[in-house]
C-alpha cells in the first residue's frame, strides 16, 4: 500500500496500488476442473463460462463486434468469452506487466490486442471503439480515498484532491456517508466516469461490496452486514477497499445509463440443499466446512453492476 498524504494538515491519505500480488479471485478458484467448490454449483464449469451466461441473459453479447477487459489476470474470462464469440474483436488493458504476460499464454491462439497501461489513464477515443467492457475484482484495487471527514466537502478546503472528491459528490449527488470518517472509492468512480462519458453501450463491474447483507436466515452465520464505508482488504503484497456500488450507480445514471445489480449467486447459482444450509447455519469446526462458508460468504459480498445505455 502507498498511502500518499495529500498534506500536512490534512488527516486523509489515497491508498494506491503500486505492487500487484497474487491474488486468489474467484475466477481462478474456479478454475481447476477439480475445484472442490466447482461441486456446490448449479453447474461444473469455469467462471468464464458462468460469466457469460449470466452477461448473456441481459446483454446482447452474440451482437457485439468489440469487447474490451480491463485488469483480466490470468486471460480466463476472455478465454471463455472468444471461445463462444465469433468474429469479435478483443482487447486487454493491464496495468501490470506480468499479467499482462499470462494473458499472451492463455489467449495465444486467438487474435487479441494487449496494452499495458493504467485504466485510469485510458483515452476516451481508445475506449469509445468497444461495445462491451468487462472489470471483474479489479475496481477494488484503484485508488481509495481514506481517512476523510465532512469537511472534505466543504468549499473552503482548498486542497486540490479534496476538490475533485466534493467535485464528485456534487455532481453525481452521491450519498454522504454517515460516519465521522470515511473512504471514497475515488478511482472507482472515476473508472466508471470515464466508460460512461466514454460511451461504451455495456458495462460489466463485480467486486467485494461494503454495501452487501447475507439472506437474513444465514446472517449470523456469515456475519455479512452492509457497513456503507468502503473497507480495507489487506492482500498480499496490496490492499484493496470494498466498493460502495451505490455510488457507481448515481455515476452511471447522471450518463443516462439504466442498471442491473445483485449477488454473485445470480452469475454462480449454488445448490442450497439441506447440507448446505446445515453448514451455513451452524458454527461447525471442520475445515471442509469452514472452506463451504468462506466460498458462500463471498458469493453473498461479491456484487456485480450492469451499466446499459438502451
Ligand atoms: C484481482 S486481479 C483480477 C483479475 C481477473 N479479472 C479475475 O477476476 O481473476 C486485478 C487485475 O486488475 C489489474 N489492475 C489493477 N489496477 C489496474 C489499473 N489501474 N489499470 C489496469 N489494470 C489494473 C491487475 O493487474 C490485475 O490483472
Amino acid at each position: 500500500m502507498n498511502c500518499v498524504e495529500i498534506n500536512d494538515t490534512s488527516s486523509y491519505h489515497i491508498h494506491d496500488l503500486n505492487t500487484l500480488g497474487w491474488e486468489l479471485t474467484l475466477c481462478n478458484s474456479l478454475e481447476p476442473e477439480n475445484s472442490p467448490i466447482r461441486a456446490l454449483l448449479e453447474k461444473n464449469t469455469s467462471f468464464g463460462n458462468l460469466l457469460f451466461d449470466f452477461l448473456s441473459r441481459h446483454l446482447p453479447l452474440e451482437e457485439a463486434k468489440s469487447v474490451l477487459e480491463v485488469g483480466g489476470g490470468y486471460g480466463y474470462i476472455m478465454r471463455d468469452f472468444l471461445g463462444r464469440l465469433r468474429g469479435v474483436r478483443a482487447s486487454m488493458i493491464d496495468i501490470s506487466p506480468f499479467l499482462l504476460s499470462k494473458q499472451r499464454e492463455t489467449l495465444n491462439s486467438h487474435n487479441v490486442t494487449f496494452c499495458e497501461h493504467d485504466f485510469l489513464a485510458a483515452s476516451p477515443d481508445f475506449l469509445k471503439g468497444h461495445d462491451v467492457a468487462i472489470l471483474n475484482e479489479n475496481i477494488g484495487d484503484f485508488p481509495t480515498a481514506c481517512g476523510l471527514t465532512r469537511d472534505v466537502l466543504n468549499e473552503n478546503c482548498r486542497d486540490s484532491q479534496a476538490a475533485e472528491i466534493r467535485g464528485y459528490f456534487n455532481k453525481y449527488g452521491l450519498a454522504v456517508p454517515s460516519g465521522e470518517s470515511f473512504n471514497f472509492n475515488l478511482g472507482a468512480v472515476r473508472a466508471v466516469e470515464l466508460l460512461c462519458s466514454s460511451g461504451v453501450p455495456y458495462i460489466y463491474l463485480s467486486e467485494h461490496s461494503c454495501e452487501a447483507a447475507a439472506p437474513e436466515k444465514w446472517r449470523y452465520a456469515l456475519g455479512i452486514e452492509p457497513t456503507d464505508n468502503p473497507e480495507r482488504i489487506a492482500l498480499k503484497g496490496h490492499d484493496e477497499y470494498t466498493i460502495r456500488f451505490s455510488h457507481l450507480e448515481a455515476v452511471a445514471a447522471h450518463y443516462g445509463y439504466r442498471t442491473a445489480r445483485g449477488n454473485y449467486t445470480d452469475m454462480l447459482p449454488v445448490r442450497f440443499d439441506e447440507r448446505i444450509h446445515f453448514i451455513l447455519t451452524s458454527k461447525t469446526e471442520k475445515d471442509e466446512h469452514e472452506i463451504i462458508r468462506l466460498f458462500i460468504g463471498d458469493l453473498f459480498k461479491y456484487e456485480y453492476l450492469l451499466l446499459i445505455r438502451d
